[in-house]
């Protein structure tokens, strides 16, 4: 079989010391395949964004290995984790963490920005992605003036934009109502099933992960089961509302090259707080 896009062996994560010590990750051994579609599920706090920031290299195991393409990433500078980082993987947040006041271009252009692409390559590939997600006619308006859907698709858009070989996403419809939250879904199955992008998705929504071909369950820090086949293959529409969870964790977006900018919703309130000048 050929190599995995991403292996991990022996995974630990422990947060804090002494009295306050927290194992997160309790040793975890798996691999992940090109073109899989993985969900990774499990009650609050069993672990699930500790290990898809291990996953997509966004914080570094306190024992064990994350190998990339067969190779450990410890042994990696930290410069080139990062260009990894940005052009290997495409990130969705349940969050959105667009920068408010910037157009929707300027947003999903960013990892190219940080990739050192020229302004108007940026725009070109910006563009053609946001065409793709039929977003274009909002390319110049700012992020803070959309819809929760519209600004998801912005996400997928700048997830995308890099042409990644996996997208991680984590909780992708946990701030949407349930039809907004289909189209997002069709999106993300789509780009898997058409340009083969891997996905590992992170989420409470039973139908959503019923659509993965493989689904890893999680329970204090360890994988309890693991299950194979896709178990729909369209959305089903569900009453069962989706369990939304906005405890900040470890994620820090200037990983992402997001410093300086606010969390969209923040944002709106911070300008709320200054008086709402338009
Ligand atoms: N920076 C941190 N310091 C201390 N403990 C942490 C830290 N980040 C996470 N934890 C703890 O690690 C455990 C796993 O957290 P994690 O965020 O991975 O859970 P999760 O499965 O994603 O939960 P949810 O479904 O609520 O998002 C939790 O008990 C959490 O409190
Ligand atoms: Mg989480």
């Amino acid at each position: 079989m050929s190599t995995p896009v991403l292996e991990t062996e022996n995974l630990v994560k422990v947060y804090g010391s002494g009295e306050s010590r927290f194992d997160a990750l309790k040793g975890l051994t798996f691999e992940i395949h090109d073109g899989e579609s993985l969900a990774i599920v499990g009650k609050s706090g069993s672990g699930k964004s500790t290990l898809m920031h291990l996953l997509a290299l966004l914080d570094a195991p306190t024992a064990g290995v994350v190998a990339l393409h067969g190779r450990p990433v410890s042994q990696l500078k930290t410069k080139e984790v990062s260009r990894l980082r940005n052009e290997t993987f495409g990130f969705v947040f349940q969050q959105f963490f667009l920068n408010a006041h910037q157009s929707v271009l300027e947003n999903v252009t960013l990892p190219l920005k940080i990739s050192g692409w020229s302004k108007a390559d940026r725009e070109r590939r910006g563009l053609e992605v946001l065409t793709q997600l039929e977003m274009d006619d909002k390319a110049e308006n700012k992020a803070k003036d959309l819809s929760g859907g519209q600004k998801q698709r912005v996400c997928i858009a700048r997830a995308l934009v890099n042409s990644p070989a996996v997208i991680f996403a984590d909780e992708p419809t946990g701030n949407l109502d349930s039809a907004t939250s289909e189209i997002v879904e069709d999106i993300l199955f789509g780009l898997h099933r058409d340009h083969g992008i891997t996905l590992v998705v992170v989420t409470h929504d039973d139908d959503l992960a019923a659509r993965c071909s493989r689904r890893l369950i999680m329970q204090d820090g360890m994988i309890v089961s693991e299950e194979h086949g896709v178990l729909v293959d369209h959305h089903v529409d569900s009453t069962l509302g989706t369990e939304t969870d906005t405890d900040d964790d470890t994620f820090d977006p200037s990983q992402l090259g997001l410093e300086d900018q606010d969390e969209i919703d923040g944002a709106d309130q911070a300008e709320q707080s200054e008086g709402g000048r338009a």
